[in-house]
């Protein structure tokens, strides 16, 4: 029998969803509080009539904490970390639910109406299920009822203006386990997305980011599994939040074996007032079951970011060349010229023109937000550029920076006003520039338009969206709710980007912020690609991309071959090792292309070509993340059908002068043979699975290889 992805039955309370490897349960109890039933395998028909009562709090005063929420309240026998935390105009604290509804929507959207029963307060918690993934989205409504603020005393207590104090998207909660393990991703600028596996502790655990950007430091992705899954193997719950701004999650391991977390926009303090009539909508925080270990879990989320997240998810991502390594500020239109012709000679598909073309842009001192031409650098403007570009056979693509203003610029000595500031304050300048507000219409209104005119005036193909600094000292001078800051001015930053893309649609964009400081499922639904991380170096990259690739698609992952030795870490590297790195993503060029041999200039054409032939597979085929012995790290892409696949293999540094050892490729068929087209090898599928495939590395460090195989 086949059962509907959503259902809700108001006579037992039970809300389920199914997805086809998982089953996600809740019930609204008694008391009219959804609370959380069961997330983990399918179950049968009689495991879901057995699936437990939720039983609002009884029995001893000091352990009263019962079946988990699906988004916590302030009231009642709950001491957790609340997901709705809420002040009435009376100065009363937290909501008290009554049950009032549910609704079923046909794009798969189960609705749970909630109404407090005293205050003009209602919330409706949304979950839906997209039917070909097992994503499971969920997020918050919440509206303030009342209909007159005048009315406080006539209508009952708190019909005034509402304090939201915390609106979290969702509460998850895990099985109960003998022990939890919390994957997550940490790092800075230039260190972005290493994994991290810890041992949960028995304690309350935050990630959170309090820069008004997702931010370096830690990501809104996590996995938790009971401390025994591997790359194939063991079940692993894991959820991301898709937002872009301030965020924090908070799980909460207690000592008798439950783990819960509730996570949302907005870092601790920042609030909300909702006038009579108004409703706060949150972001999506979503999440997927995974019986198969963290790179089934992965796939999943790949597979889920093309059907459902990434605007143009079949496209293959343009080889680029972007010219910033190369000249950094010191721009001039022969120089762009000199790079544009050798980038497309050795096979780039996109010419990025980078930062220093405007305004007084000679430095990271001045010019931020006077985006025309600088009349030093294109005396006559970017047209004969953009035209050489495309007449080479490439795209034109242009970096801005449109939230950012330095304080030496035109548009600031005209509208200091617009910058995020509290006026008693000293502003912050982090890397000599300041935040526009972009939650003020007049500033919003003005970056579009600024960049709706360079994207007619010049065709442009491709932005760089990039953002070089974070929130401090915020302040909305004026306004009646200046907290409305930190979620504003990203719904503003989307509000922009959809606008363009909808008005202009061969646009591409590329989310930056000094590397991968904006990298989360609210940015990707409307950008095309992250630019990973301003660290090149191949080495460091290596953990870099297998952090990144936890959540992301390889086609949503920029990657640049740069020069040698690195400018970040000083590490000389082969310039094949630096291709085999950056082919397993989306591929482009860095470097400075006039400082190439012919030599260099032959192997990096015949290279991007290659990148060419498999950029199918790489870009839209199913990732399995190898890792072997003697520190050699592989990345296998399989077409979806099984037909096709490569791998691309990288041993940074040899153990004992040893070649590294086969690579076990667990994503091919232990009943099928496949063959390595280029070495006209045959190889069982039986031995890949187990024994492996030999690399044929040299040993020595650098050592590198991308291995094709067809099946046959
Ligand atoms: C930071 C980016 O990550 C770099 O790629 C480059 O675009 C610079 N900003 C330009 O200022």
């Amino acid at each position: 029998m086949t059962h509907p992805p959503v259902s809700f039955d108001p006579a037992t309370g039970l809300g389920l969803l199914r997805t086809t490897h998982s089953l996600y349960a809740l019930r609204v109890g008694q008391d009219g509080s959804p609370r959380h039933v069961y997330w983990g395998a399918p179950l049968t028909g009689s495991e879901v009539a057995a699936l437990p009562e939720a039983q609002p709090p009884t029995g001893s005063s000091f352990d009263a904490d019962a079946a988990p929420d699906e988004l916590g309240i302030q009231t009642g026998a709950r001491f957790g970390p609340a997901g709705l935390q809420v002040r009435f105009s009376d100065g009363v604290r937290g909501a008290q639910w009554r049950f009032d509804g549910h609704g079923v929507e046909d794009d798969g959207t189960l609705r749970i109406h909630l109404a407090d029963r005293v205050y003009p307060l209602a919330a409706a918690l949304c979950y839906r299920v997209r039917g070909d993934t097992d994503v499971i989205e969920r997020w918050t409504e919440v509206t303030h009822t009342g209909t007159d603020a005048a009315d406080d005393h006539q209508g009952g207590p708190g019909r005034g203006p509402l304090a939201v104090e915390r609106c979290d998207s969702a509460s998850w909660t895990l099985p109960h386990r003998a022990d939890y393990r919390l994957s997550h991703l940490v790092g800075g600028w230039s260190s972005e997305f290493q994994l991290r596996r810890d041992r949960l502790p028995v304690a309350e655990t935050v990630l959170t980011s309090r820069r008004g950007v997702t931010s370096h430091q830690a990501n809104p992705w996590l996995a938790l599994d009971d401390g025994t899954a591997d790359e194939e193997r063991g079940e692993v719950w894991s959820t991301a939040l898709y937002w872009s701004g301030s965020w924090r999650i908070t799980l909460s391991r207690d000592p008798v074996g439950r783990t819960t977390w509730s996570g949302g926009f907005g870092h601790e303090g920042v609030s909300w007032t909702l006038e009579p009539g108004q409703r706060l909508c949150t972001p999506v925080f979503a999440g997927l079951y995974s019986p198969s270990g963290f790179g089934a879990a992965s796939r999943s989320w790949h597979r889920h970011i093309r059907s459902h997240v990434l605007p143009r998810p079949d496209e293959d991502r343009p080889v680029l060349y972007n010219s910033w390594e190369a000249t950094a500020f010191d721009v001039s239109e022969s120089g762009q010229r000199e790079l544009a012709t050798i980038a497309a000679d050795l096979g780039a598909e996109l010419f990025v023109l980078d930062d220093g073309w405007f305004g007084a842009r000679r430095n990271d001192r001045a010019g931020l937000g006077d985006w025309t031409p600088s009349p030093d650098v294109f005396p006559r403007g970017l047209r004969p550029l953009a035209d050489e570009v495309r007449r080479l056979g490439m795209r034109f693509g242009l970096w801005v920076e449109p939230e950012m203003v330095n304080a030496d610029s035109d548009l600031y000595r005209e509208h200091p006003e617009w910058v995020v500031h509290a006026p008693t304050r000293q502003a912050t300048e982090l890397r000599n520039q300041l935040m526009l507000n972009l939650g003020r219409p007049d500033a919003a209104e003005w970056v579009l338009r600024t960049l709706d005119g360079l994207v007619r005036e010049y065709g442009v193909d491709y932005l760089k969206w990039d953002a070089n600094r974070v929130v401090t000292e915020a302040g909305w001078s004026g306004h009646r709710d200046p907290d409305r800051l930190w979620i504003d001015h990203t719904r503003a930053v989307y509000a922009i980007m959809d606008r363009l893309r909808g008005d202009h649609p061969g646009l591409r964009v590329e989310a930056c912020a000094g590397g991968g400081g904006r990298a989360d499922l609210g940015v990707l639904a409307r950008t095309d690609e992250i630019w990973t991380s301003d660290n090149t170096d191949p080495v460091d990259r290596l953990g870099i991309q297998h952090g990144f690739s936890q959540l992301f698609p390889a086609q949503a992952m920029s990657a640049w071959v740069t020069d040698s030795p690195n400018a970040i870490t000083g590490r000389a590297t082969p310039l094949r090792f630096r291709f085999h790195v950056a082919m397993a993503g989306a591929l482009g060029l860095g470097g400075d292309l006039t400082a190439l041999t012919d030599r260099e200039k032959a192997e990096t054409a015949a290279l991007v070509a290659e990148y060419k032939e498999i950029r199918g597979l790489v870009q839209h085929g199913d990732q399995y993340r190898l890792t072997g012995e003697g520190g050699v790290r592989g990345v296998h892409y399989a077409a979806r059908d099984g037909s096709e696949h490569v791998v691309i293999a990288c041993c940074p540094m040899s153990r004992f002068g040893r070649p590294p050892v086969p690579l076990v490729l667990p994503g091919l068929r232990a009943d099928a043979r496949y063959e390595e087209p280029a070495g006209e090898m045959v190889h069982d599928g039986a031995l890949l699975t187990t024994r492996g495939l030999d690399l044929g590395l040299p040993g020595g460090d650098y050592a590198s290889r991308v291995i094709r195989l067809r099946r046959l």
